[in-house]
Order: C-alpha cells, then structure tokens, then sequence
C-alpha cells in the first residue's frame, strides 16, 4: 500500500489502524445493514456513540463533571465569533495575539466591544510567546491560543489570571496533558488531531455557561447546545465518529501522557537536526517557546527550499512548504504522524544538508 509520510497541516495524517477500521464497517455499521452515516441521529447506534465519544474524552482529558462537553459545527473560526457572542459581556475582552489565528479571533470580539491586546508577539513575527500579560480592568475573559499551528509556538505553561481564560486548542489538543480546571472554555477544531473537518469539540465550565448572553439565536448558543446534548440540530455524525475512533486509538496508545511522550520524541528528531546543522536549518521559534505539534525552519535561501520541498515529496515526504506568512518549511507532527515518519525526514535533512552545503 503507497502511504506517504504525511507532514499536512491539516486536515492531517489520521492513524492507520482508525482508517481502516472506518472502512471495515463503513458498509455495515454494528449489523445495521448500514453505514453509521446513513442512519438517523436519534437512533439508539448512533446515541451510543455520540455519549461514548464524550465520556471518552471525558476520561482522557480528565474533564471534571462541571464542564460541558459539545459538538459544534462551522470549525474554529465559528469559535472565533460564538466566544465572543456568548461571553464578551464587560467593557473589555483581551487576546493575546501570538499570531493569525488569534488576531482572527480578536476581529470577531471587536464587533462586541473593546478587545485589546494583552500580549503580542508580533515584534519578531510571532516566533516566541509573550510571558508578561496586561490586563484591563472590567474585562471579560483572556482568549489564548495554546499552539500557534503557523509560526510553530506553543505555550508551555499557560498564564494565570483573574479572568476566565477561553484557549483555542484546535492544533494541539490531546496531544500533551493540561489542566482543564484552569480554563473556562476550550475549544478545538479536529482536523489536526482528532479526526476529519466538520466538528469543534467544545469544553465549557457550566459556571461559565451561566454567565453567557441569553438573547442569541440557538445556533450560536453554547446554552442550546448545552440543553439538546449538541443534537438541537442534526450534528456532524460522520466526523464524531471517527473522532469517537481516534479517542480509542489514543487510549490503546496508553493515553495522553503516552502519546505526549510520543510526541516529544517525534519533534526532538527534527529540531536535534535543526540545532546540530551549524545554521543550515533555521528555526523560526525561539527554543523556549517551541511547538511539538508545528516544527517551522527555513533553509539558506528560498532557492534551496523548494528544492528541499521538491526532493522530499519524490521521497514521499508530503505537507511539508511553509505557510506563505513564514515560508520556508513547516513539518507538522500531529498525534497521528509516527515516530518512524519524523526519523525518516530526519534521516533526509541530514543527507540533504550534507549534499547542499
Ligand atoms: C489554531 C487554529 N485555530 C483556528 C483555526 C481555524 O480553523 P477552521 O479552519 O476550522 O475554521 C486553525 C486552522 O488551521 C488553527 O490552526
């Protein structure tokens, strides 16, 4: 079977084991005699597995019982516009901008009232995370984004406020422990670590939950959702599903502190090359602050890059050009992408430096 080492930034490299476990019952779902998405959302199959879907993440992520679990459509961005709709309710929300995605977010709050900077990083084009936080009286709640999927930062420890923190953890979520305890609401798209496009999983302190605005239409309501068990409406069946696989996938992994381990050895591979390459590999994150999820580095000129992007892709190496606001390369390591995927890019960008220098 021709799979490549997929590096894709998402949508991204699922398992193997939950693709082919897809297409085994795709056909025949649970002797059915149909697929799981061709049956109703009521039906007691598909109920089974949308409350087995939230008590496993539940349990991986120790989610405490004071915290609603949601599957909501319209991916992140919809997130970037529904925080702010349901809880910019003072005078202030404040962002840290580590980036794009966060700025976007920002965009969507200021249609709600005056949301400010708290940090920024965008001095050195977003290559580290702030560590100092300012923030203003009456201000609502602190929006973080916990990996920077572009510029490949991540916050390492997360800061502490006295406001709710609201954290998009659309490309690093089950990828490391957290605290949930420490957020009011997370949310994540899961085309990088959880499955296909098409849901946000959405974590939500039901304290919190009672503070939202009460006076929006019920697709944008985390209380509507809430109250229907995410079914007000019919919910993304598909990608729950093969979310519901890639949580057993986890859990066979030995959970989130495996897979974390995992996951720090996978992107040591790359960045030990980067620091061992006397500057022929450059890192785009300062050390402190580096992704394990989004590996970002550029090479001596724009030249070599595309060569190195086009040598690697007839070597089966795919995803792995820059976003245009960083260029050079970015390899995105996602819980799916294996160990033996980022020795073999290892193993070619020791040869092609070797080779190029
Ligand atoms: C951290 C982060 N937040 C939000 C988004 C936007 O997600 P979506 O395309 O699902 O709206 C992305 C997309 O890559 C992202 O990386």
């Amino acid at each position: 079977m021709d799979r490549v080492y997929n590096f894709n930034a998402g949508p991204s490299a699922m398992p193997l084991e939950v693709l082919q476990e897809a297409q085994a019952e795709f056909l025949n779902y649970k002797n059915t005699g149909m697929s799981i998405i061709e049956m109703s959302h009521r039906s007691p199959e598909y109920a089974a597995m949308h409350a087995e879907t939230k008590a496993l993440l539940r349990e991986l992520m120790e989610i405490p019982e004071d915290y609603e679990i949601l599957f909501i459509q319209g991916g992140g961005s919809l997130q970037f516009l529904m925080t702010a709709a349901n809880f910019f309710t003072n005078k202030h929300a404040a962002y840290a901008n580590t980036g794009v995605w966060a700025k976007k977010a920002m965009a969507e709050a200021k249609r709600f009232g005056e949301a400010y900077e708290a940090c920024t990083s965008a001095d050195k084009n977003h290559s580290y995370i702030p560590q100092r936080l300012e923030l203003k009286p009456d201000t609502s709640y602190l929006h973080i984004t916990a990996n920077n999927t572009i510029y490949g930062t991540e916050w390492q420890d997360f800061p502490d406020v006295n406001v709710p923190v609201i954290c998009d953890m659309s490309s690093d979520i089950l990828s490391r422990p957290v605290d949930v305890k420490k957020f009011s609401l997370i949310y994540a798209g899961a085309q990088k670590n959880l499955g296909p496009a098409g849901v946000v999983i959405v974590i939500v302190k039901k304290a919190f939950l009672e503070t939202a605005r009460a006076d929006l239409p019920p697709m944008l309501s985390y209380q509507n959702y809430a109250d229907n068990d995410s079914l007000y409406n019919t919910p993304p069946v598909f990608a729950i599903y093969m979310v519901n696989k890639t949580l057993h996938w986890i859990k066979a992994q030995g959970g989130v502190n495996a897979i974390a381990a995992r996951n720090r050895e996978k992107a040591q591979l790359i960045y030990d090359v980067i620091d061992a390459s006397r500057g022929f590999y450059r890192g785009h994150a300062e050390k402190t602050s580096r992704s394990l999820m989004n590996i970002t580095f550029n090479l001596p000129t724009q030249e070599l890059e595309k060569d190195f992007i086009a040598e690697g892709k007839k070597r089966g190496f795919i995803g792995i050009g820059g976003h245009r606001l960083v260029g050079g390369c970015r390899v995105s390591a996602y819980n799916a992408v294996t160990p033996e995927a980022c020795r073999a890019l290892a193993d070619f960008m020791k040869e092609y430096q070797a080779k190029h220098e």
